[in-house]
């Protein structure tokens, strides 16, 4: 989308039952920051302002805008208002009950919004990684096993996979890295639903030895290009995704 365009964008509303995300390509990057202004507090601003790169001040600016239209566009309010941190960080808006979830990389920029669940979205750019064996260390024992017995050609692609659905289990729960990576466990493979195998422990009470499909909760990977990968969790099962691309 051409940052021009997005104040008189039409937002999508997310519905009850539903995961919305909705994904904005930058095409002209440079233009974001002046285009989310009216969408964005001052505080935020000035963090941005602060990042040495002017696209990571962008991105963030253009994440908080996005998160701030789609509420407005949930409850037809229309304030500036600040956002909220957990105290791990996750931001939540104070004056609704819906959740929300920002990432950014490159040129895109997702925000997930839940009524219900909690929600967490991860987007990566996939790029060369070699080093990938070695990041598989932190991961759960079971996610290992299966990147490290992957032919080499595969191997890059499965952990960005696994970073990314890992990356939208933690920002749903909001813990962010205070959660260790090997605590919890998702599929691997290519399959785009219902990947989540173990939650961490905090956020389940299941027994330990419950089987994986009753996991209570929705993951969905969005199939955007080949250049990103893209991964939502929500804490209720059987939530539809809806995915809207700009
Ligand atoms: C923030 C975090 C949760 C994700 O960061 P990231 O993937 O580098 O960056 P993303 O663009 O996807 O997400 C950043 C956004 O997450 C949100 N966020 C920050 N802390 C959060 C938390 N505790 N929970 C949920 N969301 C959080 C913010 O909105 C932030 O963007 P903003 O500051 O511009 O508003 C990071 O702290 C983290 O824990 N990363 C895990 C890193 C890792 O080792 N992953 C490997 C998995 S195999």
């Amino acid at each position: 989308m051409l940052a021009r365009q997005f104040c008189h964008w039409p937002v999508p509303v997310a519905e009850a039952g539903t995961v919305l995300c909705v994904g904005l390509h930058l095409e002209d990057m440079a233009a974001w920051a002046s285009q989310c202004a009216p969408f964005t507090t001052g505080q935020e601003r000035q963090e941005a302002s602060r990042f040495a790169h002017m696209a990571d001040a962008v991105r963030h600016l253009t994440g908080r805008a996005l998160a701030r239209r789609m509420l407005w566009a949930l409850d037809g309010q229309n304030s500036v208002a600040p956002f909220a941190r957990t105290p791990y960080g996750k931001p939540f808006c104070p004056q609704t009950t819906a959740d929300f979830s920002i990432s950014h990389s490159a040129e895109m920029v997702w925000v997930a919004l839940c009524r219900t669940a909690n929600v967490g979205i991860d987007v990566e750019q996939v790029h060369p990684l070699p080093d990938a064996a070695d990041l598989t260390d932190q991961l759960h024992p079971q996610e290992r096993h299966a990147l490290l017995t992957l032919p080499a050609g595969e191997l890059e692609t499965a952990f960005f996979r696994c970073w990314t659905r890992k990356e939208a289990v933690l920002k749903a729960c909001g813990t962010g890295l205070n959660t260790p990576l090997n605590s919890f466990c998702v599929h691997t493979g290519p399959q785009q639903n219902s990947w989540i195998l173990s939650l961490p422990a905090a956020t389940t009470r299941l027994p330990q030895n419950n089987a994986p499909e009753t996991v209570p909760w929705t993951s969905h990977d969005i199939a955007t290009t080949a250049a990103y990968q893209c991964s939502v969790a929500a804490s209720s099962p059987h939530l539809e995704v809806l995915v809207r691309v700009f």
